[in-house]
């Protein structure tokens, strides 16, 4: 199979859609006009109308919360109406209470908000129109990317500018600290869930069964984030299953004929939180999240927060997903309203359907030439390049890498009528907070002051590089494939092409937790990255052989940076398992960034990136995975013999600086 690459099957996906910018006509006319418009939406065809209440009598009048009432109560030796009264009261602090008035006060709010912070918000009406069919075909499931606070009340704000039915939207409880917040959002569709609910059998049911009568009646699209949280780092994350799960059961169980799932891909030029989550992954303890916080941001909306691109997706029919991949008479055998645990066949599907909506945001995230531009400054800075770099020549970088990323077909929204040094210069400018230019030279404003420590100046300066690393990140799902083909031939002993697959593989195995991966896609990421090298002219591969031709060597030795970072930060986290007896897992964060912080004041670390938890916390993830370390009750116990096993193969991936590995592997 490694022999033919395929050719059009990685090309560019189909042509993207254009861009309207719906802040446009706000400055033009009037925002309470608009707030009072007729708002009509389009519904599903199959739609009987029915009140806020009449929906919370038909979950729990339903057969399935039936069931597990009666089982509850015979559990715990309550009667049935008792533990229905629990059941009312868990539906009374979930459910969402859509008012249009409140609906109204937002688009009024908003639009000032909006046209304060941001220059545009740019929608594709294509994506919308789309989804209009879908919902009137269909029952909806819209899943937008999740990168800020703001997700939400924009995707509600879009589909309200467009007429559009408003989604009911799972939040997290983290918002129920802020009463008036949480109600307001409450009245504006969102329905509250608690963070875990471990094996409450009972919240369970009245949570799984009140998302699929919305989604069934078709009463409104229903939205979460499949990612199940916030990014920090602008990377996507691996998705969660359980609500996926919950919203594609109707269609499994044959009770609607199919169900639309809409990826939608929310990019924003600079980020609110940028900041705050460089803060969080370092471990400087977050703000509560309080109503008065929320309102004291005077600062934020002080600044200049550039464009938003939102793209919707094509709507994706599980019922085209599920063809060929799951028999579902196995539902018939077991009458419906009794809950089971999924098959491990329909887990690995709907696990394979998440990964693949995942990838669709990620491919339709618009980026913008900062982006880009974090990459260059990054490289430049772990390369200890201390005067900084000519405007020039940091134009020149920032052109060749953008020339690149479009032949591997990013979604790039860099304006092509206006000379790249001009973009380079206003893209510069916009993040002003983060770079210096002086006397024509550009870096990274690593120079804070007021630091009394090396700790502390090495932690102000973390929070600046880690704030850059949210920008590239998100550039990162277009060059991973390449990127790790690249460093499989870096370290490869010969041109052999089964040695490179066989070094490639194992790289993709090590961090399938921190890119996202899909399941057993490993031959075709390794093709598509072949593809795009030898199209782009930077390789030539022959039934036996990888070449690197006389021009590939910029590409390669880019692609290579690209992973070095994350190379180096699993390398670290390896070397400091095999220095550490078992320590508990809330241990394991502090301690490995001690260690870090130890060896990058020594000068042994380079990127100071590693700093990031959510790398630590990956690279532990894949260690556990791959049963280098195992978790003993409360700890994190590990075997020390295959900790340096993984750690060896690791380290024979130069990173820029590399440590001393081989010394402590063979003392152990
Ligand atoms: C808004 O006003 C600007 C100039 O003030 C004009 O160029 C633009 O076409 C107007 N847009 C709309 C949607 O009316
Ligand atoms: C689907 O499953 C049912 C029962 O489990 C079985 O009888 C049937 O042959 C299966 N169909 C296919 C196409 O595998
Ligand atoms: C989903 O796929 C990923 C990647 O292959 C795997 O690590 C994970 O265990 C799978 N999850 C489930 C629930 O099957």
């Amino acid at each position: 199979t490694l022999n033919k690459i395929s050719s059009s099957k990685f090309d560019t996906p189909s042509k993207r859609d254009d861009f309207e910018d719906i802040l446009e006509e706000r400055r033009n006319s009037s925002d309470l006009r608009y707030a009072l418009k007729c708002y009509t939406p389009v519904l599903y065809k199959g739609l009987t109308p029915c009140k806020v209440s009449e929906l919370k009598q038909m979950v729990l009048q339903s057969d399935q919360l039936g069931y597990v009432i009666t089982q509850v109560s015979k559990e715990k030796g309550m009667t049935t109406d008792e533990v229905t009264g629990d059941a009312a009261a868990i539906l009374e602090e979930m459910a969402q209470r859509l008012q249009l008035s409140t609906v109204r006060f937002f688009a009024f709010t908003l639009s000032k908000v909006f046209k304060t912070l941001f220059r545009s918000i740019c929608v594709n009406e294509e994506g919308l129109q789309r989804l209009q069919q879908a919902i009137h075909n269909h029952p909806v499931v819209l899943l937008p990317s999740h990168r800020s606070y703001m997700d939400f009340l924009l995707m509600s704000y879009i589909l309200y500018t467009y007429d559009l039915a408003l989604p009911v939207i799972a939040a997290g409880m983290d918002f129920m600290g802020m009463k008036v917040v949480g109600e307001m959002l409450r009245m504006s569709g969102a329905f509250f869930i608690r963070r875990s609910f471990g094996g409450d059998k009972l919240y369970w049911a009245v949570f799984s069964e009140y998302v699929k009568i919305m989604l069934k009646n078709g009463y409104a699209p229903v939205e979460f984030f499949l990612e199940g949280t916030r990014s920090r780092t602008a990377k996507s994350l691996t998705p969660k299953l359980g609500l996926l799960n919950i919203v594609m059961d109707p269609f499994l169980k044959g009770e609607v004929f199919d169900i639309s799932l809409v990826p939608v891909s929310i990019s924003y030029e600079r980020t609110l939180e940028e900041a705050l989550y460089a803060r969080e992954l370092l471990g400087v303890p977050k703000p509560k999240e309080s109503t008065s916080g929320l309102f004291k941001a005077r600062k934020i909306l002080s600044e200049d927060y550039g464009s938003i691109h939102v793209y919707f997706g094509q709507p994706v029919s599980v019922r085209s997903l599920a063809e060929s991949r799951v028999n579902r008479s196995q539902f018939n055998l077991i009458p419906r309203h009794i809950p089971t645990r999924p098959s491990e066949e329909i887990l690995s599907f709907v696990n394979d359907s998440a990964y693949r909506l995942v990838r669709a945001q990620e491919e339709n995230m618009v980026l913008k030439p900062w982006v880009l531009l974090a990459f260059v400054l990054l490289q430049k800075q772990a390369a200890e390049d201390k005067q900084g770099t000519a405007l020039d020549e940091f134009t020149e970088q920032a052109v060749w890498l953008r020339d690149l990323s479009r032949h591997y077909g990013a979604f790039l929204h860099w304006p092509d009528h206006i000379p790249p040094s001009e973009v380079v210069s206003s893209s510069l400018s916009l993040h002003r907070g983060l770079v210096r230019i002086s006397e024509g030279r550009v870096q990274l404003a690593l120079e804070q002051g007021f630091a009394i420590t090396p700790e502390e100046e090495l932690l102000n300066q973390a929070v600046v590089i880690l704030s850059c690393v949210s920008y590239r990140n998100q550039a990162l799902n277009v060059f991973i494939r390449p990127a790790l083909l690249a460093s499989a031939i870096h370290t490869a002993a010969s041109n052999r092409k089964q040695e490179i697959y066989n070094g490639f593989s194992f790289l993709r195995n090590m961090f399938s937790n921190e890119f996202i991966l899909c399941p057993g896609a490993t031959v075709q990421d390794f093709e598509e990255a072949c593809y795009l090298l030898v199209k782009t002219g930077a390789l030539q591969i022959n039934q036996q052989e990888v070449l690197i031709t006389e021009r590939g060597h910029r590409t390669l030795a880019f692609l290579t940076s690209v992973l070095d970072p994350f190379l180096q930060g699993y390398q670290v986290v390896c070397r400091f398992l095999c220095e550490e007896d078992c320590l508990t897992e809330k241990q394991f964060i502090p301690a490995v960034r001690k260690f870090i912080i130890k060896h990058l004041l020594t000068g042994r670390l380079r990127y100071i990136e590693v700093l990031s938890s959510d790398l630590q916390k990956n690279a532990l993830a894949a260690l556990i995975r791959l049963g280098a370390v195992q978790k003993i009750k409360g700890y994190v116990g590990f075997t020390h013999l295959r900790v340096p096993c993984w750690f060896d193969r690791l380290s024979g991936y130069p990173t820029l600086t590399p440590m001393p590995f081989k010394s402590v592997v063979a003392h152990l």
